[in-house]
């Protein structure tokens, strides 16, 4: 393809480090669509004949076919799909395939390509996310006032719901979701016609090319649009914040099935056995999920150091950009896959939830807040009364409801039997309803909210 001034064949090392079709193959069918484009503009703009133009086509549409069903043949010496697809259509027409490459490098063909692939992944996993927080809302409403152990340093903390507990969930992946419609719109620049980095001084068409691929516009700046990557890294970066918000829950998942939570079991369809031990329930989905973050993330920092050095325009160092993409986005779309597979079929075990959200004095807050409320105490000595009564049910070795209320008088004169209506986990999480508080109502309202807007959507 770029003989004409060498005499000498590469180095089979040469070869080994430079060619990329072996995963830039990945790429065939934008690289397809990219070139129809092109070649349909260039025979509007009179740069090629019509007649050359329908058969460069006809041609990118039989290696299309040939490429979907398995017959098209990659080779190493042609580097990568771009030399691929061009050698191929040399074969299948004869001279009007040289037209095809006028008025393009492939540093624009590959970042067209690129964006193009990205494009697609960020949209499918878009989809997914939407799946997902479908799922959590479904079980959400189903288990609006179903009491579980809120946690701060995974120590007992207040109680909650299983539903808000999954919408906070819901809440995240919205925001993962606007990141990579963020990313989308800065994405979706045609950089096509931007050629080697200069532009050219072929009357092409850019706007025709953007329309045909459904980009928004040409990007404005010709050594930009061959240059940049940040498209790829606002995806990886949107990837690595979704890919943390799942591996917290992946983790959340892999404590839960253990048999000292106990919370939630995990369907079999989701679970593997041990080859050793018979009995064992294993959330290998889960942890799998989490260990994917550190992938993803990696794929991140992989491409940000990538770019950091480089003088614009083109260097070769872009080609590593692929893989990194290609990593881990999948990886992200399978995380989210797995994560949406055990949300809908775990069957959370509402008695073993409840009888937790009743240890470790959960509901001293409720206490503290009934002697500001009905005792007017100002908060911070209500606190320390209230921390007072904690030990006393510790020292007993009861919950704090069971504390008898002689007991808590000595404490503090004020306190009444009216204080037990405060001190259930029921009583506590009905009682917040504040805006965004875990109160069941609360809840309901919220998970309805989302399945009207996920149904809109
Ligand atoms: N395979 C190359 C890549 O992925 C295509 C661009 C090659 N451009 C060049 N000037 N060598 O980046």
């Amino acid at each position: 393809m770029w003989g004409g001034r060498f005499s000498e064949k590469p180095d089979a090392i040469m070869e080994e480090i430079n060619a990329s079709i072996d995963f830039d193959k990945a790429l065939a069918t934008q690289d397809v669509a990219g070139s129809r484009a092109h070649a349909a503009m260039l025979a509007e703009q009179g740069i090629i004949t019509a007649e050359d133009a329908a058969r460069i086509i006809e041609g990118l549409d039989q290696i299309a076919t040939e490429i979907a069903e398995g017959r098209f043949t990659f080779s190493r010496a042609l580097e990568d799909i771009h030399m691929n697809i061009e050698a191929r259509l040399k074969d299948i027409i004869g001279e009007p395939a040289g037209r095809l490459h006028t008025a393009r490098s492939r540093n624009d063909q590959v970042a067209t390509d690129f964006r193009l692939w990205v494009r697609d992944a960020v949209d499918e996993i878009d989809k997914q996310l939407a799946g997902l927080q479908s799922a959590l809302v479904a079980r959400a409403e189903a288990f609006a006032d179903a009491v579980m152990p809120g946690f701060t340093h995974l120590q007992s903390a207040q109680p909650i719901t299983f539903g808000h507990h999954l919408l906070a969930y819901v809440e995240m992946i919205a925001r993962d979701r606007g990141r990579f419609a963020d990313a989308r719109r800065r994405m979706n620049e045609n950089p096509l016609g931007s050629a080697a980095l200069a532009g050219t001084a072929f009357p092409i068409d850019r706007r025709q090319t953007a329309a045909a691929l459904g980009f928004d516009r040409p990007m404005a700046n010709s050594l930009d649009g061959v240059s940049d990557r940040d498209f790829a890294l606002e995806a990886l970066a949107a990837a690595s914040i979704t890919a943390i918000h799942l591996s917290r829950f992946a983790e959340e998942i892999v404590l839960w099935c253990t048999a000292q939570f106990g919370f939630v079991r995990l369907s079999d369809r989701f679970t593997t056995g041990s080859s050793i031990m018979p009995q064992k329930r294993n959330p290998d989905a889960a942890e799998l999920v989490r260990a994917k973050a550190g992938r993803v993330i990696g794929s991140l920092t992989a491409l940000l150091i990538v770019m950091k050095g480089l003088p614009l325009a083109y260097s070769k160092d872009m080609q590593e950009d692929k893989e990194q993409v290609f990593d881990a986005l999948p990886n992200l779309s399978l995380s989210i896959a797995a994560i949406t597979g055990m949300v809908s079929d775990m069957e959370p075990n509402l008695e073993a939830m409840k009888k937790a959200a009743g240890s470790g004095y959960s509901t001293a807050t409720d206490l503290a807040d009934w002697l500001v409320r009905e005792a007017n105490l100002p908060f911070r000595e209500a606190h320390h009364v209230t921390g007072r009564i904690v030990a006393e049910a510790s020292g007993r070795g009861v919950l704090l409801e069971d504390v008898p209320l002689d007991v808590m008088q000595a404490v503090h004169p004020a306190i009444t039997s009216a204080i037990f209506d405060v001190l259930s986990v029921d009583a506590s999480v009905t009682s917040r309803v504040s805006e965004g508080g875990t109160a069941p109502e609360n809840v309901l309202r919220q998970a309805r909210l989302w399945a009207e807007r996920l149904q809109a959507e």
